[in-house]
């Protein structure tokens, strides 16, 4: 059975703080942040405001967007790393009660940045399986909630946001469908980006080991860095490859938007242009497993997607995770 993704839906916080405010609290500057990694702004959070404020508002429009009953919907999975809660309960269950759908499976996947290519093939197996006909998937994070505002080398990454997507059975003849997906780990560079604190390894409660700072966001920027070029220019390859398909076949790729240098480094091993990459990292940074659901929502509200078109979506993130989706729009 093909899957397709029927609906899409996004939303980002009103608040939005430019790298020149942020050059009045941290020691950095626009200069800086620019030419290093492509980011002019981002939206955040205002304090009240949690994760599942935002999914709900994505989620409000893609169903509107799909055209469907909300009671048609029998599974939420949500994908974040900065849930309205530490383990439980989860995301998904606090978006289906505010949805107010009656009953429906919800579950929270973690994947880091990957999340939503995670999430996607999730649901489109599900769908494909027969166990749920119509699957909200919604990738979600507000990474500033989690942030050490006074680290310079985290701050200036990241925004909040949310995207969500309808997946449904395509109709016999559409075109529309979810081909393939890539989904890969390699926990040994599980150091290089993480949240220390707060979990089993490091209780909260811990004197001896927990501070502060250490149920913040800490990243070894360099490694990452070097990660993501490799894996973005793998998944490319790799997923083309094994579906018989070049470069030239690809009507759009949607990369995790987390620096505009890791995007162009991977596109200059490829040998490729950027024209056909989606690239919003400029006004939103890095929303995490938010980035490709809100590129996305952009790229199909711009008119320049058409049905039938071919997406690729690729992702990498702390794990470390990486991913792809191959799909016909
Ligand atoms: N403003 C000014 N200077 C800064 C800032 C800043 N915001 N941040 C770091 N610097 C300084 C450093 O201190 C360093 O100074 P030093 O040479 O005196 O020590 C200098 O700039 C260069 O630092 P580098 O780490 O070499 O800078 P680099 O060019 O590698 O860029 C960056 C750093 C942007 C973090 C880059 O490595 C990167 O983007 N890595 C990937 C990060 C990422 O994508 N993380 C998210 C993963 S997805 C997820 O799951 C959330």
């Amino acid at each position: 059975m093909r899957v397709k993704i029927a609906s899409v839906g996004a939303y980002v916080p009103e608040k939005r703080i430019s790298n020149e405010e942020l050059a009045k609290s941290v020691e950095t500057s626009d200069e800086w942040i620019r030419s290093h990694t492509g980011i002019g702004s981002r939206h955040i959070c205002a304090k009240d405001e949690a994760t599942s404020d935002l999914a709900v508002k994505a989620a409000e429009q893609a169903i509107a967007s799909a055209g469907i009953d909300k009671q048609e919907i029998e599974t939420i999975i949500v994908a974040s790393a900065s849930g309205d809660f530490v383990g439980f309960p989860s995301t998904s269950c606090i978006v289906q009660e505010r949805l107010g759908i009656t009953s429906c499976g919800a579950f929270d996947v973690a994947a880091g940045c990957t999340g939503f290519v995670y999430a996607l093939e999730i649901g489109k197996s599900m769908v494909a399986s027969g166990s749920s006909s119509t699957i909200l998937v919604i990738g979600v994070d507000t990474l500033s909630k989690i942030t050490n505002w006074e680290d310079r080398n985290t701050c200036v990454l990241f925004g909040d946001g949310a995207g969500a997507a309808i997946l449904m059975p395509a109709s016999d003849g559409e075109k529309s469908g979810i081909i393939d997906s890539i989904l890969g780990s390699d926990g040994s560079g599980a150091e290089y980006l993480m949240r220390k604190a707060g979990g089993s390894r490091y209780p909260i409660d811990d004197p001896k080991t927990v501070e502060k700072k250490d149920l913040c966001i800490a990243m070894d920027g360099r490694k990452v860095y070097n990660f993501a070029v490799r894996v973005n220019t793998e998944l490319i390859t790799s997923i083309l490859e094994r579906n018989k398909l070049s470069f030239e076949n690809v009507d759009w790729v949607i990369p995790h938007q987390a620096n505009i240098r890791i995007i162009q480094a991977a596109a200059g091993r490829l040998g490729i242009g950027l024209e056909k990459f989606f690239i919003n990292i400029e006004e939103y940074a890095n929303t995490s497993a938010a980035s490709i659901p809100i590129a996305l929502n952009q790229l199909a509200g711009s008119g320049k997607l058409k049905r039938g078109d071919l997406l690729l979506f690729v992702g990498f993130g702390a794990g470390l995770t990486y991913g792809a989706n191959l799909l016909r729009w």
